[in-house]
């Protein structure tokens, strides 16, 4: 018998992944965490409590707090919550707070799919099948520029662009657990791909893993 398909899919901001992890699970059937709300949680949480953000041992007590079921905020979406996110996940007290209730999710019976930064790395790093979805910044900050856009908000793509660099260099900087690609992650680079031929090709990998074979 093989254990329940756990799908680690991980990249920077603005590459597709939590659309193409969200329809991998719709389509296999797999619960879903995008991990990254947990942060922008914390984030936003210990910001409200005017806490300062460097403050490893102040932004853990709140990430031990932290109740998963508050995730469902649109205010967490956005783009402040983003930057709060990417501030308080240097810090390695917040990672170890959000980790058992991580690995918890990705071990349930049916099987899961979860997105982030350090899934295939860190929090899962037995998962049978694991994506780097990716794209040139510049593709990325236009895209992330389109979708402020669409909703209304007036924004640049220069500024974007520069956001989108920060955060790449603070995630892929960091000590503790940072931003890359697994030794055996399939990598997805969607620059030149639109969503539906990005999730045709996350389905390809899914399906040509080596566990489908077994038995
Ligand atoms: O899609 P986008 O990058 O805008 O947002 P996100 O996935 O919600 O991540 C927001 C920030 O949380 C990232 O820039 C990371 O700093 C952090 N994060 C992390 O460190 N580890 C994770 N597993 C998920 C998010």
């Amino acid at each position: 018998m093989t254990s329940p398909l756990v799908i680690a899919i991980d990249g920077p901001a603005a590459a597709g992944k939590g659309t193409i992890a969200k329809r991998l699970a719709a389509h296999y059937g797999l619960a879903y965490l995008d991990t990254g709300l947990l942060y922008r949680a914390i984030g936003r949480l210990a910001h409200e409590r005017g806490l300062d953000l460097g403050d490893g041992a102040a932004v853990g007590a709140v990430a031990r707090e932290l109740d998963p079921a508050s995730l469902d905020d649109a205010a967490l979406r956005g783009r402040e919550a983003g930057e709060l996110a990417s501030r308080v996940a240097v810090h390695r007290q917040v990672r170890d707070a959000l980790t058992s209730f991580q690995r918890a999710f990705a071990v349930m019976p049916g099987g899961a799919v979860l997105d982030g930064r350090d899934i295939g790395t860190v929090i899962c790093p037995d998962a049978q099948v694991k994506i780097f979805v990716t794209a040139s910044p510049e593709v990325r900050a236009r895209r992330r520029t389109d979708e402020l856009l669409a909703k209304g908000r007036a924004v640049d793509y220069g500024t974007i662009l520069a956001e989108v660099r920060e955060r790449d260099a603070r995630d892929a900087g960091r000590a503790a657990a940072p931003l890359k690609a697994a030794p055996d992650a399939r990598l997805l680079d969607t620059s030149e791909m639109d969503i539906e031929a990005a999730f045709r090709a996350a389905c390809g990998i899914v399906d040509e893993a080596p566990y489908r074979d077994e038995d």
